[in-house]
């Protein structure tokens, strides 16, 4: 069913209090949970409606008495509960061991896992089970002692003690009213890496990482960043950990990256454990984010909630917001700072941009949903963390972190929705832009689509000043024809023909913030004696597309000398975009310019810019983004365009490459710090530039080399980049060095995940990665169980690897109508994620757009479709 925004109501009864019990056994766990439940006035009574799902129903007893009560659908149905406030006490039984959708209580390498946001608190016993239901959690957890020596659950532990029959017990208690999708238990034989704390409030606190015996000198850098979160969080947003002990578990079968349960964040090992011979350097930057995006959930999230989940940004776009910040911070430098903000840009314009211009195109707040979990969306993430940052943009840093103090203020310890946020941020900030465009500014939560911005400039040499006209628009999404204006911050400087910066205004300011919030406004600026290059939405100041209508010469001067570090990457990368689009326009072999080309060799040999940078500078955009710019998309096509680019990027700068190869070998021990990682990165790419160039020429030194450097490497980050630099060219000695990796890491599973992604993103030449992804899924390694091994080898393919998913014979389609259905019957939520990759079928090249659609009609046909699937495929039907 067709679950709507606006239908919201509260609930007829609160739940104050919950008393759980768990007998846990993996064939059958025994669940007693004794309820507080509490009229609520506020609504008609009626009867009391609880959830669950999969459940065996033992026993229902209202102030102790049996009811009589019936179970619809996924309801359990009380007719007769008391207009009054009562006790409410249920007995069910779960399978933890059958849970193969890892939501609710499952079992995982013989331990004991939850996972309930959203909704599987339900497959743990009947719950009002809904974010607006808070209540206080105590928890009795009963189990193996030799089985499962540990045993956690939310909050501080109270007691613990011996029973009868080899079995012992554990008593927690969360004193912080929550939502059951924060609830966790975890117990297992577990090994915790241990570290007291005080705060600078003078508390002291345990921390603890939980992980398989074995796994335990891979968890000290979760454990830093753990520290260094809380740290952050306390002196930038005034925000202390208010628990004794925050504990975190890794878990190797799991859904998404991590969860935050309140005071027990239960991590997918892949977001957690990291050793300098097993995780690179983006291993190592995306753990620290991801513990500091669930530490920091601790009060953007679980001491303020949700109200209902269309709200589900209020938590989830600010706390993506607050880690982005934190890295940045973590990073120090001014360059390193922009290294962050470019990254997160571009994984916004490849997974994000995409969504909003496809057939799941919703707003940061969607209308309705059938399956929830398939909302856990880039949308609502990183474009929501993008509308936070515009309120920074618009407020001030300053007045942003007022306005979170009154947010605070005003909620703690409540349900709320995006306008409360909003609302807040906007009274602590009385008079400002966002105060006063308020209704419009929130348009950003409501409208769904990548708005169009569009600049034209025009100089007036006898009046001496620059005219700046920004109209914009934003193109029709399912379910919304038309969108009105939306308030848009764009940071802008303006330079002169040599790259100096002029002066905006009386004051000499160089930099200024302009508010265009209507679909069309002009901009004059007074004291401009020559036709200036405007530079912009500085550090992408807004999740919009713009054109700018640059010529190559203004975007050369912008690329030399902006003084934001963004915009200097940006016209790299439109340099090089225009030069793809050209290509694919007018149907011709790329050719690269020599001045494109010197512009990147002035880059790479640059002296002052940083080796991350440089790396970034020098990557073209992705295949993802370019389709982006197309209305009619032909995947060949793209990636043939890329691989010329490439290639005589390879080629023409070989020396170039040589150079940069040697004089970034990082010296010394191993740290994953910005300026060593960025060092490696360079090295790397100019390795795969070298190795790619070499195939092309039939050398046979480089190869050699990278095999080498393969074989010795000290660290992941080169073993890897060694190794894809051998794959992606589709050397020779790619065979060999593949199976010595896997030899290597037989017994990591994290590694070998690597080992599948990196054949199955491999550039596609002639089919062979195709033919290679269809006898990796029959690798005895291989399982559709596990959720990292699935996605290392189909999402690999089916969502990054365009070339080689989207084949003239429909083979890739075939594969992935095959993989979903097969997926569904084990785990929906991981079903429904591979489904995607068949979002904007529609706007495929024949035959690719057919035969798609046959596709997805095959999976739609098929009867008993998990609803998350049945969400996915049905919308993707809809949008052609
Ligand atoms: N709240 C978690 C996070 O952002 C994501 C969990 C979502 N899980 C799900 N099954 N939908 O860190
Ligand atoms: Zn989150």
């Amino acid at each position: 069913p067709l679950i709507q925004r606006l239908d919201y109501q509260q609930p007829a009864f609160w739940i104050r209090k919950v008393d759980l019990t768990f007998d846990l056994d993996p064939a059958k766990t025994l669940v007693t949970s004794k309820m507080q439940v509490e009229r609520n006035r506020a609504v008609p009574h009626g009867p009391l409606r609880l959830h669950g799902e999969e459940l065996n129903l033992l026993r229902v007893l209202i102030d102790g008495s049996s009811v009589s009560f019936r179970q619809e659908g996924q309801e359990l149905v009380i007719e007769s509960a008391p207009d009054a406030d009562f006790a409410l006490e249920i007995r069910n039984t779960t399978c933890p061991d059958k849970n193969t959708a890892l939501s609710g209580l499952y079992t995982s390498g013989g331990s004991f896992f939850t996972q309930c946001e959203a909704e599987g608190f339900r497959r743990i016993t009947y719950f009002l089970d809904r974010p607006d239901v808070m209540a206080v959690y105590t928890v009795t957890l009963r189990a193996d002692k030799a089985k499962y020596p540990i045993l956690l659950a939310n909050g501080n532990l109270q007691d613990s003690g011996t029973l009868d029959n080899g079995r012992h017990f554990a008593v927690w208690h969360d004193p912080f009213p929550k939502p059951s999708y924060l609830f966790a238990v975890v117990a297992g034989d577990l090994v915790a890496r241990e570290q007291r704390v005080r705060t600078r409030a003078g508390k002291d606190h345990l921390l603890q990482v939980f992980v398989r015996r074995g796994d335990l000198e891979k968890t000290e850098h979760a454990m830093n960043s753990l520290i260094a979160s809380m740290v952050w969080d306390e002196a930038r947003f005034g925000l202390p950990l208010d628990l004794e002990r925050f504990m975190v578990v890794g878990v190797s079968d799991f859904n998404m990256g991590a969860m935050e349960n309140k005071g027990l964040n239960i991590f997918n090992t892949s977001a957690l454990l990291a050793s300098p011979a097993t995780a690179t350097d983006v291993d190592f930057a995306r753990i620290e984010s991801i513990v500091a995006h669930e530490y920091f959930h601790n009060w953007t999230g679980n001491r303020v909630t949700c109200r209902d989940w269309f709200q589900l940004s209020l938590k989830e776009g600010l706390t993506v917001f607050r880690d982005q910040e934190f890295s940045m911070d973590m990073a120090g430098t001014p360059s390193a700072r922009a290294v962050c903000r470019i990254q997160d840009v571009r994984q916004l314009r490849a997974m994000q941009f995409p969504e909003d211009s496809g057939a799941m195109a919703h707003p940061v707040r969607p209308d309705s949903y059938s399956e929830i979990n398939n909302f856990y969306t880039a949308t609502v993430y990183e474009k929501g963390a993008e509308v936070v940052r515009m309120y920074q943009t618009l407020v001030g840093r300053q007045g942003f972190e007022a306005g979170m103090k009154l947010y605070f203020e005003r909620h703690d310890g409540q349900a709320v929705t995006c306008d409360d946020f909003a609302a807040a941020i906007a009274d602590a900030n009385p008079g400002s832009v966002l105060a006063t465009h308020l209704d419009a500014f929130k348009r950003w939560y409501a409208q769904a689509g990548t708005p169009r911005v569009t600049a034209h400039g025009e100089h007036d040499s006898a009046a001496r000043t620059f005219t700046l006209r920004l109209s914009q628009t934003t193109p029709a999404t399912p379910g919304q024809a038309t969108k009105l204006p939306q308030v848009v911050p764009i940071v802008m400087g303006l330079l002169d023909r040599h790259g100096h910066a002029l002066a905006l205004n009386a004051a000499g300011d160089t930099e200024q913030v302009l508010v265009l919030d209507q679909a069309e406004q002009t901009f004059v600026f007074e004291n401009i004696d020559s036709e200036p290059v405007p530079s912009l939405l500085r550090g992408f100041s807004a999740p919009v597309v713009l054109d700018d209508g640059l010529s190559d010469a203004g975007l050369l001067v912008l690329m030399r000398h902006d003084s934001d570090p963004f915009n200097r990457w940006e016209a790299g990368q439109r340099l090089a975009l225009n030069r793809i689009l050209h290509a694919l326009r007018d149907g011709q072999p790329l050719v690269l310019s020599n001045a494109f080309i010197d512009a990147m060799r002035g880059v790479l040999n640059h002296p002052d810019l940083d080796p991350a940078f440089k790396e970034l500078a020098l990557t073209l955009p992705g295949e993802a983004y370019i389709a982006e710019q197309l209305h009619v998309v032909d995947p060949q096509a793209i990636h043939a365009a890329v691989v010329a680019a490439q290639q005589q990027l390879a080629s023409a700068l070989r020396a170039d490459w040589a150079a940069a190869f040697e004089a970034h070998q990082v010296k010394g021990g191993y740290t994953p710090d910005p300026v060593s990682s960025g060092k490696r990165a360079l090295a790397n790419l100019a390795l795969s530039m070298l190795v790619l160039d070499a195939q092309a020429t039939g050398d046979t030194v480089w190869p050699g080399k990278a095999y080498q450097r393969f074989k010795d490497a000290s660290n992941m980050t080169d073993r890897l980049g060694a190794l894809a630099a051998l794959v992606n060219a589709g050397a020779e000695l790619a065979t060999p060095a593949l199976e010595r990796f896997h030899a290597l890491f037989k017994d990591d599973a994290l590694v070998i995940d690597k080992w599948f992604a990196l054949q199955a993103r491999a550039p596609e030449a002639n089919g062979r990665v195709f033919a290679r992804v269809k006898a990796l899924a029959k690798h005895a390694d291989f399982t559709l169980k596990n959720p990292n091994r699935a996605r290392s080898l189909l999402a690999s393919l089916c969502m990054f690897n365009p070339a080689a998913f989207h084949r003239a014979d429909a083979a890739g389609y075939v594969f992935w109508a095959e993989q979903v259905l097969a997926i569904d019957a084990i785990n929906p939520q991981l079903a429904s994620r591979v489904a995607r990759a068949m979002d904007r079928w529609a706007v495929l090249a024949e035959p690719y757009r057919s035969a798609a659609r046959e596709a997805i009609a095959r999976v739609a046909a098929k009867p008993d479709l998990s609803s998350d699937v049945r969400e996915i495929v049905e919308r993707a039907l809809a949008s052609g």
